[in-house]
């Protein structure tokens, strides 16, 4: 069992209270001091404990009111997972990144939420730094320092030497354990292949097209590998966080489906590691649905089908939302939103067959989406 403690913030600690004395451009035109808080605590994830609750959010701008984080309170989860674009850094100036994050860290609700809910996180492109950025962005390495300062990892863990920012968290007794798999979409990923019509000349991002060459990647070989590791272990219910969405495969922006060989990948490996228990969170696209996508009947074991019905449960944006649009998703469970929301993923062990409720809840803690499912259904 792999224990750790996001209670180490030292590094955090430091790195927030830089920013706040890096030194104004000249005294003359220093700004007036701010009041700003000291770095609160931050509560560790005990390797014991029995998850019931999980709740995820995605697309927070830092310089925006946060309405949401006393709604995620008031429902008492256990723990948060922030699954990208977690700030809006979009700069390769890391003392700019690291400002955009000490104004989250300042933030009165996030700070109340996470001094009594652990907190998990990976990122997406903007708080990676670049819109859409994927392995040709050249401050990865020195953002993931400032991601892992964010979330306080110890200068010593593993975390800080290796490329990206992956990680895996499994806690609780055996036929009650969740394992927590953070994957890194953006630190590997190959170069986005335009769509047709592509905004020529627009600087615009997408639409984007499928990309069919074999060394075209997503996560990449090391973090693959690292994956398939994650997938020999124990654990009753995984929940895997993605920050673009692996179900949803006909909106014309980030997805999984860019990549159709590494898409079919991740499901051919769930299945030969008999891995049961997966349920996909994502963020990114300023709305929220649910996905699903059930193995159809026919030959079982295609590289395009998944093992079991696997979810995909959409959470954006945190306070950074758009208008509607209109987008064609066949896998989807019931309506689409598109105003400030978060997810929720409820586990109920007391019964033989444990029963698991995925919700998308709104800005006032009110059920938008809400499916139950048994875990039986995810092997
Ligand atoms: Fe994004």
């Amino acid at each position: 069992m792999k224990k750790r403690s996001i209670n180490n913030w030292a590094g955090g600690c430091i790195a927030v209270a830089a920013f706040f004395v890096l030194p104004a451009r000249s005294w003359q035109s220093a700004p007036p001091p701010q009041t700003v808080p000291p770095p609160s605590p931050r509560a560790a994830l005990s390797p014991d404990a029995t998850l019931s609750r999980v709740a995820f959010g995605s697309c927070a701008r830092q310089d925006r009111p946060q309405p949401i984080w006393d709604a995620i309170g008031h429902d008492r989860p256990e723990l948060f997972l922030m699954i990208g674009d977690n700030i809006y850094g979009d700069s390769d100036d890391m003392n700019v990144l690291r400002a955009k994050y000490a104004q989250l860290e300042a933030v009165e609700g996030f700070r109340r939420l996470t001094e009594s809910c652990p907190l998990l996180a990976t990122w997406d492109d903007h708080d990676y730094g670049k819109n859409d950025a994927g392995a040709d962005f050249a401050m990865r390495a020195e953002s993931q320092q400032a991601f892992l300062d964010f979330l306080r990892v110890a200068p010593t863990s593993p975390r800080r030497t290796r490329e990206g920012v992956y990680d895996a968290v499994a806690v609780g007794p055996a036929g009650r354990r969740v394992q927590i798999i953070l994957l890194d979409t953006r630190y590997f990923r190959s170069p986005l292949k335009r769509g047709d019509p592509a905004p020529a000349g627009s600087g615009r991002p997408g639409p984007y097209a499928a990309d069919d060459d074999p060394a075209a990647t997503i996560l990449g070989e090391a973090q693959w590998r690292w994956l398939d590791e994650q997938l020999r272990t124990d654990a009753d219910v995984r929940i895997v966080a993605s920050s673009i969405q692996l179900v949803a495969g006909e909106q014309q922006y980030e997805k999984w489906m860019n990549f159709p060989r590494e898409w079919a990948r991740l499901y051919g490996l769930i299945r030969a590691r008999g891995a049961k228990g997966v349920i996909v969170i994502s963020g990114d696209r300023h709305s929220a649905e649910l996905s699903c996508h059930r193995p159809a009947a026919r030959p079982a074991g295609a590289d395009d089908e998944p093992p079991y019905p696997i979810y995909d449960l959409t959470s954006s944006a945190l306070n950074q939302n758009r208008g509607w649009q209109n987008e064609v998703n066949p896998h989807r469970i019931g309506a689409v939103y598109f105003e400030p929301n978060y997810g929720l993923i409820s586990i109920d062990w007391t019964t033989a067959d444990a029963a698991l409720t995925l919700e998308i809840r709104s800005v006032e803690g009110k059920p938008l989406i809400r499916h139950d499912l048994r875990l039986s259904e995810l092997r």
